[in-house]
């Protein structure tokens, strides 16, 4: 079993677009162990994003991630890479790279308002997963369906 972290990030509650975001997600046969509206602290984005501490965009980076609520969530895949196939239907961080079809493709066009993050190692989801939810906040149900996917 692999988990990964993703994130809606602010603008996608004022572009009513959560349940296309989840959709995508889901129909490529994910399983989502939790989820979470809530506020980033600037506590919480300093620690979320601390690899990039010190870049030219990391000031924006914190103040667009603390500046609306967020939909936090983890997803899971039984004996495949979740990560990876997370990041595939998320697609490329720069909007002009990302192809039609992915979540940054379709509804992106620029970096600084990305609408989606994603975990890019199976580290950083532990991790993020870590920051963001308590043990007891993950459930981890029983998928009859997955056979069929
Ligand atoms: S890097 O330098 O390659 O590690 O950066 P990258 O993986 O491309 O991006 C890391 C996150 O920073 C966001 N980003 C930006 N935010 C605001 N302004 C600018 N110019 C900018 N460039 C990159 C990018 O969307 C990534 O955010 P997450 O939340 O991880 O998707």
């Amino acid at each position: 079993m692999t988990r990964c972290f993703a994130m809606c990030k602010p603008g996608v509650l004022n572009r009513r677009l959560v349940g296309q975001v989840i959709t995508r997600l889901e129909s490529k046969g994910l399983k989502l162990v939790a989820l979470k509206l809530m506020n980033i602290s600037p506590e919480l984005a300093a620690k979320h994003y601390a690899e990039h501490a010190g870049k030219s965009f990391y000031n924006d980076l914190v103040s667009y991630i603390t500046s609306a609520p967020v939909v936090a969530m983890v997803w899971q895949l039984d004996n495949e890479d979740c990560v990876q196939l997370v990041r595939k239907v998320v697609g490329a961080t720069k909007p002009s790279e990302a192809l039609p079809g992915t979540i940054r493709g379709d509804f992106c066009s620029h970096t600084n308002h990305n609408i989606i993050h994603a975990s890019d190692s199976d580290e950083s989801a532990e991790r993020e997963i870590n920051l963001f939810f308590k043990p007891e906040e993950i459930i981890d149900w029983k998928d009859e369906s997955a056979i069929w996917y």
